[in-house]
């Protein structure tokens, strides 16, 4: 079985390392040494170029290096009927909700008004906020958003999610679909959003969205920068109806030197690190499903074409 692998992240090296150790007889190619395209049976890809999974003609599994798909269903010209599969890796999912259990705890907490405080040699004790009384709602209740939410509401936050089917999760208040939103939007002061990419959720945080949070409300993106229309966030950070914005995607990445973002007061920025596939502990899945393409198996993770996640 012949494997092709492309990334725009340089880890080659990393991910045939694991790989081997696992099955030391997959025949792993990139395109350096491709050899004959219609011997590739199966990509593991992160952002393939366009048109580079058309070009295998045999190729029965499109595996993506994340957790998110839209970077293969950017390609007009991505093969149909080739199922794809995704990365379900529990140490990826540890590492997301990390970034938002840091963060949101930072806003809680003031960290920004004590760490000026000490540069300016302030002694100004204050009683902890309500943990209880913080509503934080987390937009898209997957393996990524059910896990920060749980988490969330161990610490004691009042916590609400929202995903396209309904949901019954003990301690999280669940929400659904168009007509689940506007209740959901109303009581959150922190919008987590952990939603995938798709056309349905593509600039989902715009200025209709953004209106309904409460005055003060926060914004954290771990998600993809295409579901903020930047300009509306923007628009919103200006007029104080937010207070602030903490992001780690964007629609340019590398965001542009030029960008508002890089030095606007209010926001708060990762370069898109919140969660990286480890191929430490990510790589038996690839080899797993690669068997069970083998063997006619039901794939694992395997993507719904038709939701686009
Ligand atoms: P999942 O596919 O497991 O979950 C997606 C969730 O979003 C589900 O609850 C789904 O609802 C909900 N959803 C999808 N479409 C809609 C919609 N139209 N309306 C309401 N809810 C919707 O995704 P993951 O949790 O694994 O990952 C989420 C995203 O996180 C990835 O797609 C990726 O873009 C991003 N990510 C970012 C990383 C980073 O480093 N910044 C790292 C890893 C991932 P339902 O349950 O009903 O299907
Ligand atoms: C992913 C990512 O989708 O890292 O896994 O963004």
């Amino acid at each position: 079985m012949a494997l092709l692998y492309f990334s725009a992240w340089d880890d080659r090296g990393l991910w045939e390392r694991e790989l081997k150790a696992l099955d030391p007889t997959l025949d792993i190619r990139t395109l350096d040494n491709l050899g004959d395209a219609a011997e590739i049976d199966a990509a593991l890809v992160w952002k393939p170029d366009q048109g580079l999974l058309a070009s295998l003609p045999n190729l029965k599994l499109i595996a993506s290096l994340g957790m998110g798909v839209d970077h293969i269903f950017a390609d007009p010209l991505l093969p149909k009927g080739v199922p794809i599969v995704r990365m379900v890796d529990d140490n990826l999912v540890d590492q997301m909700s990390e970034w938002v259990l840091l963060n949101v705890l930072r806003y809680h907490r003031a960290a920004d008004r004590y760490d000026a405080d000490q540069s300016a040699q302030l002694w100004r004790p204050g009683y902890p906020p309500d943990t209880g009384a913080r509503r934080i709602g987390v937009m898209g209740l997957g393996a990524i958003g059910l896990d920060a939410a749980t988490k969330l509401a161990k610490l004691g936050f009042a916590v609400a999610g929202w995903s396209r089917t309904l949901k019954h999760v003990p301690g999280i208040e669940c929400h659904a679909g168009a007509a689940g939103f506007a209740a959901f939007l109303r009581r959150t002061e922190y919008l987590i959003c952990l939603l995938p990419l798709t056309p349905e959720t593509d600039s989902i945080i715009d200025a209709t969205l953004l209106a309904q949070l409460p005055k003060g409300a926060v914004v954290f993106n771990a998600a993809r920068g295409g579901h903020v229309v930047e300009e509306d966030l923007l628009a919103a950070l200006e007029s104080g109806h937010l207070s602030a914005a903490c992001l780690d995607v964007f629609r340019t990445e590398p965001l542009p030197k030029e960008h508002p973002f890089w030095r606007h007061p209010k926001v708060r920025m990762t370069p898109h690190n919140a969660g990286l596939t480890n191929p430490k502990t990510a790589a038996a899945q690839v080899i797993e499903n690669l068997r069970r393409l083998r063997t006619g198996e039901p794939l694992r993770n395997l993507v719904g074409r038709e939701r686009g996640y």
